[in-house]
């Protein structure tokens, strides 16, 4: 499937299993507008429909990646804050469409990766990045804060010391620094990015979906909750997964030293 939404493109490799979603307005270096922001929630719908009539799950990751040379994206769309493209509620629809989107999300980031573009980044779940990318919270320049829990994100992730030096200084920082801080789950030289992102979707997309899906909400759950809480949600999710085909075909291909191969049933 190949689609072009009015500022993203979405695309669908059957074989693979693996959705692209490309933020397109590579002339403002993908700054999200309302229209961007729509776009993303309008292609992610569009490849959750790959898996109606499927037999199991069919969309097996997405890749979400900006156009252009420049920029993943440079934040909110700064001529459109009129329309809480900076912050306020309906700012964290597409944040939270991603962080409740069933499959994984990987946000491939090759240049600015800003305000909220990071805030996007963020709501990924796995963030791989370039190594001439750089990555801040510029809001304080205009008089804000990220209007999407980047700073609540960031301090979970890397420490209130981190937070405040991105959110309260607006200065960039290096790829290789925002690696350190766990802020990026990888950074791969610039001439060997794409080569490193597909290898590492591929290996992705080939799990096994339903464990792929369970071990998602339980990361994002023990994020929000109790230890105790966390760990009976991690056994209602055990019980369910020990029911599957895909359990029973992992271990049989375990069994007959094979590769095993996942439908998500
Ligand atoms: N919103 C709207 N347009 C933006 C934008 C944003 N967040 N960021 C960049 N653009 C536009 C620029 O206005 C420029 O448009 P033009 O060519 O019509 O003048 C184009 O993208 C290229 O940006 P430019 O500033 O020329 O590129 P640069 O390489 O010199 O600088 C940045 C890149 C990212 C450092 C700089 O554009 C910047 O600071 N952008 C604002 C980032 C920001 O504050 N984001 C958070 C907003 S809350």
């Amino acid at each position: 499937m190949d689609e072009s939404l009015e500022t993203v493109l979405v695309e669908f490799d059957e074989d693979s299993g693996v959705g692209t979603l490309t933020m397109n307005r590579p002339d403002a270096l993908n700054a999200l507008s309302a229209q961007l922001r729509d776009d993303i929630v309008a292609g992610l719908e569009l490849l959750e429909e790959q898996n109606e009539g499927a037999d199991g799950v069919a969309l097996r990751a997405v890749v979400l990646e900006g156009a252009g040379e420049k920029a993943f994206c440079a934040g909110a769309d700064i001529g459109g804050f009129s329309d809480a493209s900076a912050g306020g509620t309906s700012a964290r629809s597409h944040y939270d469409f991603i962080r409740d989107f069933p499959a994984p999300v990987i946000a491939k980031i090759d240049g600015y990766c800003l305000g909220g573009g990071l805030e996007t980044a963020l709501a990924c779940d796995f963030r791989l990045a370039s190594e001439s990318s750089t990555f801040g919270f510029p809001e304080v320049n205009l008089g804000i804060l990220p209007g999407a829990g980047g700073v609540q994100y960031v301090t979970k992730i890397a420490g209130p010391a981190l937070a405040k030096e991105l959110a309260m200084t607006g200065e960039h920082i290096s790829a290789e620094r925002a690696g350190e801080e766990g802020i990026v789950n990888h950074v791969y030289a610039d001439d060997e990015f794409e080569d490193e992102v597909d290898a590492f979707v591929d290996d992705l997309a080939g799990q096994a979906p339903l464990a792929i899906q369970a071990i998602k909400k339980s990361a994002d759950m023990a994020v929000h909750s109790g230890l105790e809480e966390g760990l009976a949600y991690d056994n209602q999710l055990f019980q369910e997964l020990l029911k599957t085909e895909d359990h029973a075909e992992g271990a049989a291909a375990f069994a007959e030293d094979r590769e095993p191969e996942f439908d998500g049933k």
